[in-house]
């Protein structure tokens, strides 16, 4: 469904090549993993794809088709509901997904554009399942809180429920646990988990090989804006071959076990 070839991002202000033509792929009902430590690449990686990256701010070349469509070149037109329907992306920092001056419930009413009773009732009983799946057990008190009266972290899942409510054909998580406490990260993992098993396709952005382990059928390991290595996660896992993928690696069995 996805392949990106070659992708290449500079930045046009310092010249300074952040990504360094990486290539992948993902398939229907695929999951990938993009691992590596901090500013290795992964969050703009993800933004291209999404077509989120300022032209006057970043370079890019390479390709990116979404089913056998270009969408990188400059005269590349985006499919119809290609953002939200087709793919969406559940961001690292969900503050700035939502206006400040308007309560959730009208925001979010007015994202999925329900306005007739029986309709609006229907969402409303299917939201609160999708708020009750990320920990979120009091629908009411979400919808009538503005954005700043919530945490970062009930915020992002706030985020994670409104887009599986979405069903697009592909989720980005990126790093979409990360500001969340353990219960609630346990409690995404199981609902990306299960989206998975309903064959959703993922690309699931992570410095955890303990998240990607759990979700992911292939990784790609991302260092300085080249990936490094790739494969099915347990073979990467196992025996990877670069010394950066060993440690990653090393680093979340240790997590996993508690040692630190
Ligand atoms: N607007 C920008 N201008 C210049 N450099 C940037 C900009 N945004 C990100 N970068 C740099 O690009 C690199 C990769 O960033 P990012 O994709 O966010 O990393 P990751 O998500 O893997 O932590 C980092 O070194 C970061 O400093
Ligand atoms: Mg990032």
């Amino acid at each position: 469904m996805l392949k990106v070839n070659g992708l290449e991002i500079t930045a046009r202000s310092t010249k300074e090549q952040l990504v360094k033509g990486i290539s992948f792929e993902v398939g229907k009902g695929e999951s990938l993993g993009l691992i590596g430590e901090s500013g290795s690449g992964k969050s703009l990686t993800s933004k291209a794809i999404m077509k989120l990256l300022n032209k006057r701010v970043f370079n890019m070349s390479g390709s990116i088709r979404w089913k056998e469509q270009e969408i990188l070149g400059r005269n590349a037109k985006l499919p119809k509901g290609y953002r939200g329907r087709q793919i969406a992306m559940i961001t690292q920092n969900p503050m700035t997904a939502f206006a400040p001056m308007i309560r959730l419930g009208r925001q979010i009413e007015m994202g999925f554009d329900v306005k007739e009773k029986k309709a609006k009732q229907e969402f409303y009983e299917r939201l609160d399942i999708a708020l009750k799946n990320v920990n979120l057990p009091d629908m009411k008190k979400i919808t009538n809180s503005y954005p700043d009266e919530l945490s970062g972290g009930m915020l992002q899942r706030v985020m994670i429920a409104l887009t599986i409510l979405q069903s697009p054909e592909l989720i980005i998580a990126d790093e979409c646990t990360t500001a969340v406490d353990a219960a609630s990260e346990y409690m995404i993992l199981c609902e990306l988990e299960r989206l998975r098993k309903e064959g959703m396709s993922m690309i699931v952005v992570t410095h955890d090989f303990g998240v990607a382990a759990r979700l992911c059928d292939k990784v790609a390991v991302m260092k300085s804006g080249s990936i490094i290595e790739q494969g099915k996660t347990l073979d990467v896992f196992k025996s990877p071959a670069q010394d950066y993928t060993k440690q990653l690696a090393q680093a979340s069995l240790l997590f996993r076990e508690g040692i630190c």
